[in-house]
């Protein structure tokens, strides 16, 4: 496998066609928006320049890497000759199903399709198209060039073969994979979401307030992060649509979303995104101090 097609330039693009091109494979990426191909070029000139400061990688690499990153707005171009498509684009099922099936239309049938997906289901994905066995997930962490993680998700049909090939593909990327199977939230979000919601459902019973509870799991459990700052980091909006995932998929009400994360997410706090989510962040994610809870009281 040398040459990879990624379609999605967004947050997680960009850091998975700048891991692929890094490792020497050439990449493809694609979006629809020209503006965010543009910023994903950006982005990953920036982040070189980071590890180069770092010394992760020699100033030399730096255009070496760019030039083995050729951009499109055009699918079919954009997916010839690759052996591996990774998709990653918005996390709106009928969209993906949509593109799985054009991409098994325009691949030839060896090409593995793998997903980014952070909570659809693979098996659904897989039966958009006529090679089952070829789909997975390949879920990259945020930040990509960072994360060590790669979360390899076997859908009801996909071969051995094609997992390990994954499998084999990410070690080659030095990320560290794990192959799960598919079932609603896979493993990473089916154990991360239900903790954030139970630290937003201890905020909303006024067990403790938002740092008390973010300093609690960093103090205590060594998180590097509170439960709530990440969930403001990840964005409410899709907590509590990962959340809905698992509650619709398990049937389980131990995940059902919180009153109090629905409501934020009604009232458009969404976390950094939107500039407040438990925290505030008007001020830059840096000087994040103002922690209120629902009613507007300071806690
Ligand atoms: N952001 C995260 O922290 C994170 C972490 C893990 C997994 N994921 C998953 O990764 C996927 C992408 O998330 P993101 O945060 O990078 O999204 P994003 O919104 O930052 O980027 C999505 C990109 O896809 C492009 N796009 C939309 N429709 C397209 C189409 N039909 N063809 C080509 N390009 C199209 C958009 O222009 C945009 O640039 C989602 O499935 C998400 O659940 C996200």
């Amino acid at each position: 496998m040398n040459k990879i097609t990624v379609i999605g330039a967004g947050t997680m693009g960009n850091g998975i066609a700048h891991v692929f091109a890094q490792h020497g494979f050439e990449v493809a990426l694609m979006d629809s928006s020209v503006k965010s191909l543009e910023r994903a070029l950006q982005t990953i000139g920036t982040n070189l320049d980071r590890m180069i400061k770092k010394e992760q990688i020699p100033p030399g690499e730096r255009q070496k890497i760019l030039d083995r990153i050729r951009t499109s707005t055009e699918i079919g171009s954009a997916v010839e000759g690759a052996t591996l498509v990774v998709e990653a684009i918005p996390e709106v099922p009928e969209l993906k199903h949509s593109l799985f099936s054009q991409l098994d239309a325009l691949c030839p049938p060896e090409t593995i399709l793998a997903s980014n997906t952070s909570s659809i289901s693979i098996s659904k994905l897989a039966a958009a198209t006529r090679r089952p066995e070829k789909v997975l997930g390949m879920h990259f962490m945020n930040p990509v060039p960072v994360m060590q993680l790669v979360e390899v998700i076997k859908g009801y049909s996909t071969s051995e073969e094609t997992g390990q090939a994954v499998m084999e593909l990410a070690r080659k990327l030095e990320k560290t994979p794990v192959l799960v199977n598919d079932y609603p939230g896979f493993i990473a979000n089916r154990i991360l979401m239900p903790m954030i919601n139970e630290a937003i459902y201890s905020l909303h019973e006024g067990v403790a307030g938002v740092e008390a509870i973010d300093t609690v799991m960093k103090l205590g459990m060594s998180h590097p992060m509170g439960p709530l700052k990440l969930a403001d980091f990840i964005g409410l909006d899709v907590c509590l649509s990962i959340l809905q995932v698992l509650y619709d998929g398990f049937g389980n009400p131990k995940y059902a979303p919180c009153p109090l994360l629905v409501n934020m997410v009604t009232a458009g706090r969404l976390g950094v995104k939107s500039g407040t989510g438990f925290y505030s962040y008007e001020r830059g994610v840096k000087e994040a101090v103002v922690a209120r809870d629902f009613a507007g009281k300071t806690v």
